[in-house]
């Protein structure tokens, strides 16, 4: 590391003199006399990046964007680029000549409020110069699996490769204050040679993800010295571009049609915000002898603890059917509030019976098919209300100081799961 940090310094001797930002000292400070970085936060005019960083970009960051290819990554970050106000942006792209990322950026059909800049160029020395010449105020690398340094004799890509590379930028975004985003490919099966191995070098990991065929990607803070590391952002892909979307219930509450059996609607917390999401479940007669059990945005493992708790607990005769499991939205949910809305999912799948479109769930369910609390149940019900439905299931644990009076909705608390069955079936 040492090594690098001489390297680069030799190279560029001028950073601190191109961003005006005072260069990182080797001397002792006082704890009381250290600013905090937070006031110089610069805030994008994309509020779900924003919120997944934290609040904003932190001056002197690196950060890595990671996802699989065609997810949306070089279009989040040239919409950042292009959007980004009185701000010297250069998009540095190993990937895409200066045509097609003109015909791109023509696309997200953006009047550019950035004064951005594009750098075709995958040596990292000939990057520091250009950096040096341009003085942006932020700098974007597409992808760092393209670069390569003249320090190392490896190929683009390698994890020697990479490493080297993001050391480069991690030093440079130090010394200068600059704050630097990384994009990062990751593979389905894993991540190869690549942002795993510089995960633990840099501030921030984001993860962009999604299902390609949907519209829908989720921006998620993985690591983040900055930050929460819960937070969510939640994007719509469109033929120009990504949308943010602000109100992630309207989309995860899917277009449904009349009354059918095997959806409840869950009330979650992704980060610090509550949304309401649509689980649905499949349950039938298994065609072939062993039954299928398959999960979509669920842990499978859990599923199957639930269905054990059911059968086991309740009698319900599962085991000898196939039971398919589906997050609306194409979410990944962890949030164990989601537990209740899955029984209920799925005992309104087998029975055929709907459940009626107006109630909502928020309860972890335990082994012996007890209601567990949920953190900020508060928060949880506001949001119910407040997308109109009219009755929402919480355990019994969690009435503890809450004042229902304040609600519109009608809060029923229950310690068991067969209460819920008995009243909403
Ligand atoms: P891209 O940002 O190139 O993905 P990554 O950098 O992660 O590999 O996005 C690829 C997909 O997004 C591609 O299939 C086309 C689609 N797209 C849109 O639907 N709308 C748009 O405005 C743009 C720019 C891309
Ligand atoms: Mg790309």
């Amino acid at each position: 590391m040492e090594e690098v940090v001489e390297r680069v310094s030799a190279r560029v001797p001028d950073w601190q003199t191109v961003s005006g930002v005072k260069k990182r000292t080797s001397k002792a400070a006082a704890i009381h006399e250290i600013v905090h970085a937070d006031e110089a936060r610069r805030i994008t005019p994309d509020k779900e990046l924003n919120r997944v960083l934290g609040g904003g970009i932190v001056p002197g960051s690196l950060v890595l964007i990671g996802g699989e290819p065609g997810i949306g990554k070089s279009t989040l970050m040239l919409q950042l680029a292009l959007n980004m106000p009185d701000t010297r942006t250069l998009y540095i792209s190993g990937e895409e000549s200066e045509q097609q990322l003109k015909m791109r950026a023509e696309r997200l059909s953006q009047a550019s409020k950035a004064d951005c800049f594009i750098l075709t160029e995958t040596a990292t020395q000939h990057i520091f110069k250009q950096i040096n010449t341009v003085a942006p105020h932020l700098v974007i690398i597409d992808s760092i699996q393209t670069l390569h340094s003249a320090h190392i004799d490896a190929a683009p890509g390698s994890v020697s490769q990479v490493r080297e590379c993001t050391a480069e930028l991690l030093q440079f975004a130090k010394e200068t204050a600059i704050p630097v985003f990384i994009v990062g490919h990751i593979t389905k099966d894993g991540a190869i040679a690549g942002p795993k191995v510089l995960e633990h070098m840099v501030d921030t990991v984001l993860q962009f993800e999604g299902d390609r065929h949907h519209a829908y990607r989720i921006l998620r803070a993985v690591k983040n010295r900055f930050g929460a590391a819960t937070e969510l952002g939640i994007y719509e892909m469109q033929g120009s571009g990504l949308r943010e979307v602000s109100n992630p219930s309207e989309i995860l509450l899917s277009q449904r049609e009349g009354n059918m059996s095997g959806i409840a609607i869950a009330v979650l917390l992704e980060g610090m915000r509550p949304m309401l999401i649509e689980v649905q479940a499949l349950v039938g007669n298994s065609a072939y002898g062993t039954p299928q059990r398959s999960s979509n945005g669920f842990d499978t493992k859990r599923m199957n603890m639930l269905l054990a708790v059911l059968e086991k607990r309740f009698g319900f005769r599962l085991s000898a059917q196939d039971v398919f499991l589906n997050i609306a939205g194409g979410l990944r949910v962890e949030d164990p509030a989601i537990d209740l809305a899955v029984i209920i999912a799925i005992i309104s799948s087998q029975q055929d019976i709907p459940v009626s479109a107006t109630i909502a769930f928020a309860g972890e369910v335990g082994l012996s098919g007890e209601i567990r609390a949920v953190n900020r149940i508060e928060q949880r019900i506001a949001e119910a209300e407040k997308l109109g439905f009219e009755t929402i299931y919480i355990s019994k644990y969690n009435t503890k100081g809450l004042d229902s009076s304040k609600y519109q909705i009608s809060i029923r608390a229950v310690a068991k799961v067969e209460e819920v069955f008995q009243a909403v079936f």
